[in-house]
C-alpha cells in the first residue's frame, strides 16, 4: 500500500511532461493518491487531459491563477467530487516577463514585470489556500509550493524571479502559522535547476545546469521524480510533523560555496 492511499490532491502547473508538476503526480499516483488537475489555459487542455487520463483522472479544471473567480470555480467544481474535502494542493506556478529575466537586475526590472511575477509566482499561492481552506481543513490537508535557490542568493539572470521566490518562501512560512491551528501544513522544495518550458526562458539556463551538475556534492542535476518524490514525502502523513519548511532537492548545491574541483 503507498503512503498517499486514500489521498487526495490537487496538482496545480503541469504544462507538459517535463513539469516539475508532473513529477510530483507521477510520485503521488505511484503512491496511491487520487488526483484532480488545472490547466492555465485552452492551449495546455487537451494536453493536461491526455497526462491526467494517464493517472487515472478525470477530474480537470481551467485555472488561471491571475483570476479569483478562475480559483474560487476550481474549488466548487472539485467539492462536487470530493464532498469531505481535500488532503493536498500542489502550487508549482511561475511566470516573469521573458526580457526581464537577463542582464541588470536594476535596469530591467519594469514596475509591471515585477508586480506580475510577484503575482503569478507567490500571490497565487497564497489565493489557493484562501479558496481551499475550507476543503483543506476538513481533512487537515496539506499545501505544497516549488521554489528555487534564486530566492535566497543573488544568481546571474534569475532577477525578480528571485524576488518573487523570496517572497513565496516567506509567504509559506506566515501561512504555516496561519493555517497550523487548523492541522494545514505548509511547505515548499527548493528545486535544483531543471530543464522544463518554465527554465527556457532565464537566459543561460543550461551553463546554470552544467555548473549546478559540477559543484553539487552529489555532482548531478536532479530529476523531475527526485524532486517529486520529496513533495509527495511533504504532502504526505509521513511528514505530519513539518510545516513551514523549505527543503532542498538540489543535488545538495545550496549546502557548499565551492565545489573542490576550482582549487
Ligand atoms: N525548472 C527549474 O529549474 C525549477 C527549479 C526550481 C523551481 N522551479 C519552479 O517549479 C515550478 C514549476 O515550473 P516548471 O519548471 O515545472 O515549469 P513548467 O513550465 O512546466 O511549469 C510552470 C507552470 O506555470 C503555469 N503558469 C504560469 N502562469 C500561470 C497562470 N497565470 N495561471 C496558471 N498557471 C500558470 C504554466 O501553465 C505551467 O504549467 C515553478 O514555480 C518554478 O519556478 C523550477
Amino acid at each position: 500500500m503507498g503512503f498517499l492511499q486514500n489521498k487526495r490532491i490537487l496538482i496545480v502547473g503541469v504544462a507538459s511532461d517535463r513539469s516539475i508538476a508532473w513529477g510530483i503526480a507521477e510520485a503521488m499516483h505511484e503512491q496511491g493518491a487520487e488526483l484532480a488537475f488545472t490547466y492555465q489555459n485552452e492551449k495546455l487542455q487537451d494536453r493536461v487531459t491526455k497526462l491526467a487520463a494517464s493517472v487515472d483522472s478525470e477530474l480537470v479544471f481551467p485555472c488561471d491563477v491571475s483570476s479569483d473567480a478562475e480559483i474560487e470555480s476550481v474549488f466548487t467544481e472539485l467539492g462536487k467530487h470530493w464532498t469531505d474535502g481535500i488532503d493536498g494542493i500542489v502550487h508549482a506556478v511561475a511566470y516573469a516577463p521573458r526580457d526581464e529575466l537577463s542582464g541588470s537586475f536594476v535596469d530591467n526590472t519594469t514596475r509591471e514585470g515585477f508586480r506580475s511575477a510577484h503575482e503569478i509566482s507567490a500571490y497565487s499561492f497564497v489565493a489557493l489556500a484562501h479558496h481551499g481552506r475550507d476543503m483543506l481543513r476538513q481533512r487537515q490537508g496539506a499545501l505544497l509550493t516549488l521554489t528555487y535557490l534564486g530566492g535566497e542568493r543573488a544568481l546571474p539572470n534569475y532577477n525578480v524571479m528571485g524576488a518573487a521566490k523570496a517572497s513565496l518562501e516567506s509567504s509559506t512560512r506566515y501561512m504555516a502559522a496561519d493555517l497550523g491551528p487548523e492541522g494545514i501544513r505548509v511547505n515548499a522544495v527548493s528545486a535544483g535547476p531543471i530543464r522544463t518550458l518554465a527554465a527556457a526562458g532565464i537566459d543561460n539556463f543550461k551553463q546554470m545546469m552544467t555548473f549546478n551538475e559540477q559543484a553539487s556534492p552529489l555532482r548531478k542535476n536532479v530529476s523531475t521524480s527526485e524532486v517529486g518524490n520529496v513533495g509527495a514525502f511533504l504532502c504526505s502523513d509521513l511528514a505530519s510533523g513539518v510545516t513551514g519548511e523549505i527543503i532542498h532537492a538540489d543535488a545538495g548545491f545550496h549546502a557548499v560555496a565551492l565545489s573542490g574541483a576550482e582549487l
